[in-house]
């Protein structure tokens, strides 16, 4: 029998077991114990043969990041400010720093924190319109932060009192707009609604050094004309309460790619916003116009390789699921694109078929919620100890994981290939 051990043949294997004494359980610091694996791999099967990962990978693609956007960048006719709360990973915000990104939507004083450590040039917008007195007074005297938005006398007053009334705000009146195309509606809890937002608007005017207006039409927006249908209704608004207009906002909701979930195409919705702009044009004049996307830019650069722990019939038990970075495949129930991984397929009976079969999936928790319904098409013959890649994560995945049940991974990796939609010919 082949000896693959590298002790000489007769003597004792050195345990890999250490025994805890009092002074090596001080050198096994959790910090290095635990910490996050991050490297570079050729592809997510070279990554997957390599670490045979027990729990679930987080894949990042700098290159596909980058590109789109430098596209985006190119195409928006005003200054793109990329919303943190998609991926804040410090890797993905120096992607696009690097890609020319230089301002942020930022939701919270950590996301203040990363922004600003991503780039001490970057302009850091605070665009929740609920915040802590801590949180504005920090990112306004530590951070320099000088636009927030609001939807409240009450939030107006708070940002007030807590930067003794400054001079230098530019403050943002955030409106409630239909969410009617979006694949995930953000109405609801935040904007005020039109017909209740005169008394708003002349208030920050009076309070702003610029003033703003912003809006969301949604996330993942499948209707183009949507933005152009918000921005007449904001015109005609702040026309008829008679404010002059500093920045106009409008908002995220930029789609992105999936299954069943086919968007018209960036162009598109560029052409419609310009359209829009122009029919505004003399009362816009001097107008900065920003926007905030966030899923558009970092989807197609990342993805989730989680395992099959469990195959009951075409159902599969995962080690993730919607409490973990699959919260989306949960509800709305997005399909994300998958690809299966096999390593040892020799010893494991053969390859993936290219048979395809439908298969729903769970999550590892114990909640009934942890269920995502698909149908996801894979390999027919899948079985326990295969992976599978989920695409079009690097927006809302990993940043939406709990530690629920003790499921928790932080191992993230670059890899060089193309994400799966491209690798499928669908992109
Ligand atoms: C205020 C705000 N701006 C921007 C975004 C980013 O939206 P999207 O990822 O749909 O572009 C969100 C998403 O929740 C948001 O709440």
């Amino acid at each position: 029998m082949k000896n693959n051990t590298s002790e000489p043949p007769g003597r004792p294997r050195r345990s890999n077991v250490i025994s805890l004494t009092k002074s090596n359980v001080a050198k096994i610091r959790p910090s290095q114990a635990e910490k996050p694996r991050h490297r570079a791999y050729r592809s997510v099967e070279d990554m997957v043969f390599d670490l045979r990962p027990e729990l679930p990978v987080y894949c990042l693609r700098p290159a596909t990041i980058s590109a789109m956007a430098k596209r985006f960048l190119k195409q928006f006719p005003g200054d793109v400010l990329y919303a943190v709360k998609t991926n804040p990973d410090p890797r993905v915000l120096r992607y696009l720093v690097n890609a020319g990104v230089r301002n942020f939507d930022v939701a919270s004083i950590a996301e203040v924190k990363l922004a600003h450590a991503a780039a001490q040039d970057a302009r850091l917008y605070f665009m929740h319109p609920v915040k802590s007195r801590e949180a504005i007074k920090s990112s306004y005297f530590d951070y320099g932060v000088r636009d927030y938005s609001l939807d409240s006398i009450e939030e107006l007053q708070k940002i007030l009192e807590v930067t003794n009334h400054a001079s230098d705000l530019n403050l943002y009146v955030r409106l409630a707009i239909s969410n009617a195309n979006a694949a995930y509606s953000l109405s609801g809890k935040f904007g005020v609604a039109f017909d209740a937002a005169g008394e708003l608007l002349v208030a920050v005017r009076a309070a702003a050094k610029r003033m703003g207006v912003c809006f969301h039409v949604g996330s993942q927006c499948m209707e183009p004309e949507a933005y152009a249908l918000a921005i007449d209704k904001v015109m005609a608004l702040v026309d008829m309460h008679g404010v002059k207009l500093d920045i106009l906002d409008i908002g995220g909701g930029f789609p992105s790619l999936y299954p069943g979930l086919t968007p018209p195409p960036l162009n598109a919705y560029m052409k419609v916003i310009k359209r829009a702009l122009k029919t505004h044009e003399a009362k816009l004049a001097g107008c900065q116009i920003v926007c905030e996307p966030g899923r558009v830019m970092v989807a197609e650069g990342g993805s989730t390789v989680a395992r099959v722990e469990l195959r009951k019939g075409n159902v599969l038990y995962l080690n993730e699921g919607t409490y973990g970075s699959l919260f989306d495949a949960g509800f709305p129930g997005f399909v994300f694109p998958v690809k299966a991984v096999r390593a040892d397929a020799f010893a494991r009976g053969g390859m993936l078929s290219q048979e395809v079969a439908e298969f729903s999936l769970y999550g590892p928790t114990c909640d009934s919620l942890d269920a995502m319904k698909g149908p996801f098409h894979l390999p027919a013959n899948i079985a326990e100890g295969d992976w599978i890649e989920f695409g079009q994560l690097g927006s809302y995945g990993k940043t939406m994981a709990t530690s629920f049940n003790g499921f928790q991974s932080e191992t993230v990796v670059e890899v060089a290939d193309k994400p799966i939609l491209t690798q499928m010919g669908v992109n």
